[in-house]
């Protein structure tokens, strides 16, 4: 459908010929990918420790032996470990703290997360609690917040999933189940030593969990690249994360076997996670944590709900970026393509439709009485993606987003 939004790829043509933009890009992450890179673990890790401990989201890796896979190919290079599977999807502040005093006691002195972004950002919050001897809620919501140093033990991150990229980047999300609070944080700090991204541990990842860690790289992707922080380098990544996720995304749900689309999916996962490091996320991802806080929703399922809505409000503001993305969905190249924003929003429905992430959030489990709560958290605790979204919308536009997304 071209909308009376409907651009050309003339307005590509112009910003083709715009200056390159001032930009600040760090992302300082040993990455190691490729089928069977698990094996090369210890290779890897045996530089920054003598004991890890192994930070899972229950125990499900333990009992079909891949935590004991990875604690032999530790040995093998001298490194002993521990592990720990007291952590829910959504890591709680309670679960970090105890693994951090469980990890204290045996001696450990790096942290590994093995697992989706649960366990990973888990392992970023024990490795902190670990480093400066607090609670990890005071490096959340304390007053003054605590600041996460160098004294941070080093961590280690294999990813289960693609996925939510945490083996990427500095951030880590925590949530507190008595305020209801679901806070992103992270430093200069919190990167992972090395990431290990294997793609033959994504083969057994359930079709619901393949669909929702998907959107979540689709997510970072649209946000990063249509953020005020965006690079020049970082919108590389964005546009071919998105390409790749157009493609395997939906073969990826269908066959999880599929070793090309779970190799593409964990490569566009790997970009996207990069690409929010510094490019960072918008308002749909503020209004995730906050959401999640709230009614503890699964991330993606409540990405996908809202990433229309807040892609309608914000799109305007970033026509050339936002116009771009039918394209990149597309695999199309300009010259070949006209575009418009209805054209993106469109072709990224058709994603969440093809997943099966249509679900508003009423169904989701966020009660209407809690609309005005979970606008309000973005605003007190996730400001930052407010500030960084291209139309900076206020508590009334934010109210509406929820609503339209209900
Ligand atoms: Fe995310």
């Amino acid at each position: 459908m071209m909308g009376n939004l409907a651009g050309t790829t003339e307005d590509l043509m112009q910003e083709d010929k715009e200056m390159i933009k001032d930009f600040f890009c760090y992302t300082p992450v040993k990455l190691v990918f490729g089928e069977g890179k698990i094996n090369e673990t210890g290779i890897y890790t045996s530089a920054y420790g003598k004991k890890a401990i192994i930070v899972t989201t229950g125990d499900y890796f333990r009992e079909i032996g891949l935590v004991a896979r990875l604690q032999n190919i530790l040995k093998e290079s001298g490194v002993d470990s521990i592990h720990y599977g007291e952590v829910n999807p959504n890591p709680l502040n309670t679960q970090i703290d105890a693994g951090a005093a469980a990890a204290l006691t045996a001696g450990c002195d790096m942290v590994i997360g093995l697992g989706g972004g649960s366990a990973i950002d888990a392992a970023k919050g024990i490795a902190i609690v670990l480093g400066h001897d607090k609670p990890i809620w005071d490096f959340c919501m304390g007053d003054p917040v605590e600041d996460i140093t160098d004294k941070t033990f080093p961590i280690i991150a294999l990813t289960t999933t693609s996925g939510t990229g945490s083996e990427c980047t500095q951030w880590s999300v925590i949530t507190n189940k008595e305020t209801a609070e679901k806070p992103g944080i992270g430093s200069d700090y919190t990167f992972a030593k090395v990431a290990i991204v294997d793609p033959e541990l994504m083969y057994t990842l359930p079709e619901q969990a393949t669909a929702s860690t998907g959107f979540d790289t689709l997510a970072h992707a649209i946000e990063a690249y249509t953020a005020i922080l965006s690079t020049p380098v970082t919108d590389l990544y964005c546009e071919q994360a998105i390409r790749l996720v157009g493609k395997f995304v939906r073969r990826a749900v269908k066959n999880g076997e599929d070793r090309e689309a779970r190799n593409g999916m964990a490569f566009a996962n790997t970009l996207a996670g990069m690409a929010i490091s510094v490019g960072v996320v918008t308002l749909c991802h503020g209004l995730a944590h906050s959401i999640g806080g709230v009614a503890g929703t699964i991330h993606g399922e409540t990405l996908a709900a809202m990433t229309p809505a807040t892609m309608r409000f914000s799109m305007k503001s970033a026509p050339n970026k936002f116009k771009n993305i039918a394209m990149f969905l597309r695999d199309e190249y300009p010259g070949t393509f006209s575009c418009s924003l209805e054209e993106s929003l469109e072709e990224v429905e058709s994603v969440i439709n093809d997943l099966g992430l249509n679900t508003p959030l009423s169904k989701q489990g966020l009660r209407e009485k809690d609309i005005e709560k979970a606008a309000d958290g973005v605003i007190r605790y996730m400001g930052g993606s407010i500030e960084n979204d291209p139309a900076m919308p206020n508590r009334e536009d934010i109210l509406q987003i929820i609503k339209d997304s209900f």
